[in-house]
């Protein structure tokens, strides 16, 4: 069964009636649950005057419970995953995946000056030891570069929609050139161009605060190029319209913006616009206005390796 915090009518409190596999649905988990053939029911939800919430799950849970939540905006969620994860248990889970498109709190991967938290490792462990199995995509890993290192579940599934963007843009454009706009980049700029042999490069990347990067372009000939930048997040947009406006400044025809994770914090749409950008697509690991891929499929799949009999 497949649990969510996503509910289309968003009334104060709880819808539980669940919905059986193959009913409609929009929300990217209702898509999800449909893809995946998941008897799914939203997880009644009520903010209290104080801030407190309130959740309701369905009081009879099968032993094997699926929660989906994609983790942006994070720290309420965390708070109602603990809730819903320990609640779950109590009413007959036994085994438990947790289903997040998007897991927050991976950049933080080491203390730069002593007494930093390594976020990646408290949210990791914390979610480590309500959950059995974790499915999410691109998550933003560099120096600790397995996913069970941040967060040691049992059995985890790391997917990644950077083929299926190279899909999307191979149909939008002819002769593409990828450019990732940072060193950690290639890991998903160099897959997504193999795919459709498409050229492709990285920058370099130095940040200097949340709203200041430097970024190196590499020696290539931009010149008349259709570059398509892409990355596993666009978060406040400084780092992928910087690299915009150097692309163009460099002779590229075009530019356009390929990204798993549409965080777009704040102004990010209009700095990208701004930078000379002409599109920009993403997944739906978060709802966001450039979504042009559903990841339904793609978790499906993850959802099938971790039920797979051993
Ligand atoms: C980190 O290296 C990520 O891959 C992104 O490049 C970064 O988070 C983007 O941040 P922003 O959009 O705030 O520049």
């Amino acid at each position: 069964m497949l649990l969510h915090f996503e509910n289309n009518s968003k009334p104060p409190h709880p819808p539980l009636q669940s919905t059986e596999p193959g009913t409609v649905g929009n929300t990217p988990a209702q898509a999800f649950g449909r893809a995946a053939g998941l008897w799914s029911a939203a997880i009644g939800q009520h903010q209290y005057p104080d801030g407190e919430i309130g959740l309701k799950l369905p009081p009879n849970l099968p032993a094997e419970v699926v929660i989906y939540c994609s983790l942006h905006q994070p720290n309420d969620k965390l708070i109602a995953l603990m809730l819903a994860a320990r609640t779950a248990r109590a009413l007959g889970a036994k085994h438990l995946t947790l289903v997040a498109p998007y897991l927050a709190y991976m950049r933080q991967d080491m203390a730069f000056t002593p007494g930093e938290v390594v976020s990646q490792q408290v949210i990791g462990h914390f979610l480590a030891e309500m959950f059995d199995a974790l499915i999410t995509v691109d998550p933003h890993l560099h120096r600790v570069t397995r996913l069970q290192d941040a967060v040691p579940v049992r059995q985890v599934q790391v997917l990644s929609a950077a083929t299926l963007l190279a899909d999307w843009v191979a149909a939008q454009l002819k002769q593409p050139l990828l450019l990732g706009p940072d060193e950690e980049s290639w890991q998903w700029v160099s897959r997504a161009a193999a795919k459709h042999h498409f050229d492709f490069e990285v920058c370099t990347k130095l940040r200097r605060g949340d709203h200041h990067v430097q970024i190196t372009l590499p020696e290539l000939d931009f010149q008349g190029r259709e570059v398509v930048l892409m990355d596993d997040m666009c978060s406040t947009g400084n780092t992928l319209a910087q690299a915009a406006r150097l692309v163009k400044a460099a002779g590229a025809s075009k530019v356009c913006v390929a990204v798993t994770h549409a965080l777009m914090a704040g102004q990010a749409m209009a700095l990208l616009k701004d930078a000379g950008v002409e599109a920009v697509w993403s997944s739906n690991s978060i709802v966001h206005e450039s979504n042009v891929l559903s990841l339904a499929p793609l978790l499906t799949q993850g959802l099938r390796q971790i039920y797979k009999p051993a």
